[in-house]
């Protein structure tokens, strides 16, 4: 495994590699549900290529930046383990040289709603990275976790809107065996901050089972809100919904998505299900 960390290291990591490449993309702290990506892209492309770069344009002024968790050495040893080919761990001024780009990729009308009413500017800071990010390395595939299931959408639609070459694949969220979804940030969590964060697992899961027994997208909501709220206390909601599983507006039925974005304490967490209406 080679570690990269400038672009033209990197170009020359690139150049050498025949076949397929699938991208790997991450700001680092990696767990279980970043190792499942890397195995995925281990599967189905002939090389993998790791990014590892905490993206300053995707947090706010007062969101965690700084206090991100920064593991490189740990990192390395994930990927080894998961048989990465190349890791691109840039600087900041190596991804921002002269500082923060002015020209960024407009995430439309939905890059404004759910995670976006509450972090204005983090999608046009997502699309903005991944877009470069795919200049840089030029993968064929590339892997994203549906636990960022708004990301995920976006970069498709991103890819669609400006015909950028790639193919991107979607996988499954990875949880705890509690329920709770995997996320660096679960390492903030005090041990009762982490009962509440179950919270929204739990809601996730009254809804799907709800929906399961044919109930309407209604109920299926209601169960949802039922089971958040009697869940440990110390979860505050910011928004739970139930759309279509490319979130485009209107009625839903048949396949269905259910999100959920909650504070727990000083900590964001969001997570989704897919479920299906009768
Ligand atoms: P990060 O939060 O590090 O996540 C990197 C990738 O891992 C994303 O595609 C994310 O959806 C996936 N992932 C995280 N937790 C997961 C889980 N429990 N199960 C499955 N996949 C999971 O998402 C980002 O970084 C950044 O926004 C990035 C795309 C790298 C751009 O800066």
């Amino acid at each position: 495994m080679e570690l990269v960390t400038t672009r033209e290291e990197l170009a020359k990591a690139r150049a050498g590699l025949t076949g397929t490449v699938g991208v790997v993309m991450t700001m680092g702290a990696l767990h279980e549900g970043h190792e499942t990506l890397l195995r995925a892209a281990r599967e189905q492309a002939d090389h993998v290529l790791v990014t590892i770069f905490v993206n300053p344009l995707q947090f706010g002024p007062n969101e965690d930046f700084d206090r991100y968790p920064r593991t490189l050495a740990a990192d390395l040893e994930v990927c080894r383990r998961a048989g990465a080919d190349v890791v691109f761990a840039p600087s900041r001024e190596e991804i921002y040289p002269g500082g923060e780009p002015r020209v960024r990729v407009d995430p439309g009308s939905l890059g404004a709603e759910l995670e976006g009413q509450s972090r204005p500017g983090f999608f046009h800071g997502v699309l903005t990275v991944v877009l470069k990010l795919f200049q840089l390395t030029r993968p064929d595939l590339a892997f994203f976790g549906e636990k960022d299931y708004q990301q995920l959408t976006l970069i498709r639609r991103m890819v669609r809107d400006l015909g950028v070459p790639v193919q991107v694949l979607g996988v499954p969220t990875v949880r705890e065996p509690d329920g709770l979804a995997l996320s660096s940030r679960n390492r903030y969590l005090s041990e009762p901050e982490r009962a509440a964060a179950l919270s929204l697992s739990g809601a996730l899961r009254a809804g799907a089972e709800a929906a399961e027994q044919g109930r309407d997208a209604g109920v299926v909501l209601s169960a949802a809100h039922q089971a958040f709220g009697a869940g440990t206390p110390g979860a505050q909601l910011d928004y739970l919904v139930l759309t279509d599983p490319d979130l485009e507006p209107g009625p839903v039925d048949g396949p269905a998505r259910l999100l959920i974005a909650a504070w727990v304490g000083s900590t964001r967490l969001i997570d989704n299900m897919p479920i299906r209406l009768a």
